[in-house]
């Protein structure tokens, strides 16, 4: 695997490599696991050359206790990498070798970035948007890979492409779980083994909405997963949305999409699940 600290370098390797060749990117924060590495694959797949970023966002960052503590494990990130046959490397050295050439830029998100994520995390997606354009700006690759399990950031990014006219299809990819059901992510290992008990209880409760849901009031349900989560949690939200629009519901019409999204803290780590939701 190529590795590159600045995005020149980056670029005239893009550069020279690119003719005539598909590129897929992974962005990431780093602290890999196999969420991550389902995005490697699934690029490796369906593209000549894989490049992964590995880029601690400070701008998305709402809460400074959360970007101090997030977890930083790069030799294990490169290991993994390499046992996937990750092909290049963006590892930035610094925040200014990412955002040295922005272009200030505003955009309609709409309903998409005001509900859940949007209103619990104020200035999180403008962080998000910034950075990922600027990534899709020094690798342009023909599709880039973002994980389900943060459906609003993968919708709110699939917007920003759109308005922007960005050549990239933005491809959203199956939620990797441990087998306890428990969604994978970097913040796991902030959990002690006590608290990654507590934590099923997140993915229970979307199973069991998603078991449970009817054409009809959903109010009820919701309240009872709300119940249920603080035995073991702090729920922020338990909400359920249309998945094109992400606008909240609380009735579910015949022949619509719908997900059920869920954000707890437990022993201040805060975690994030959704799920589709059939009726
Ligand atoms: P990060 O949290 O590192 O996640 C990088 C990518 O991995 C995201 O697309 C995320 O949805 C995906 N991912 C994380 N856990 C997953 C899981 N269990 N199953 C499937 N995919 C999973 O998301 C970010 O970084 C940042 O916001 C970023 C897009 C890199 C911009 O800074």
């Amino acid at each position: 695997m190529k590795v590159f600290s600045t995005q020149d370098e980056l670029k005239s390797f893009l550069q020279r490599f690119s003719t005539n060749k598909s590129v897929g990117f992974v962005p990431t924060m780093g602290a890999l696991h196999a969420g991550h590495l389902s995005l490697i694959r699934a690029s490796k797949a369906d593209t000549d050359l894989t490049v992964c970023s590995i880029f601690v966002n400070p701008t998305q960052f709402n809460e400074s206790a959360d970007f101090e503590n997030y977890p930083i494990t790069i030799d294990a990130d490169i290991e993994l990498l390499e046992s996937v046959s990750c092909d290049v490397l963006y590892l930035p050295n610094s925040p200014e070798d990412v955002y040295k050439n922005e272009v200030p830029f505003s955009i309609e998100t709409g309903v998409l970035s005001e509900v859940m994520e949007g209103k619990n995390r104020l200035g999180h997606f403008d962080g998000v948007m910034r950075v990922v354009k600027l990534l899709l700006e020094i690798v342009e690759p023909d599709k880039a890979y973002f994980g389900l399990k943060d459906f609003q950031q993968y919708a709110i990014i699939k917007n920003m492409v759109d308005k922007l006219g960005m050549k990239v299809d933005v491809v959203g990819c199956p939620i990797i779980r441990e087998e306890s059901g428990l969604a994978m992510s970097s913040r796991n290992a902030l959990l002690s083994n006590t608290d990654k008990k507590k934590a099923l209880i997140i993915y229970q409760t979307l199973k069991e909405l998603q078991n449970s849901v009817e054409v009809g009031e959903v109010s009820d349900l919701i309240n009872k997963g709300l119940e249920q989560l603080k035995q073991y949690t702090e729920p922020e939200y338990l909400t359920i949305a249309e998945s094109d629009t992400l606008q909240p519901v609380s009735r579910l019409e015949q022949e619509k999409k719908y997900r059920a999204f869920i954000v707890a803290r437990i022993g201040g780590v805060r975690l994030i699940d959704n799920i589709e939701i059939f009726v």
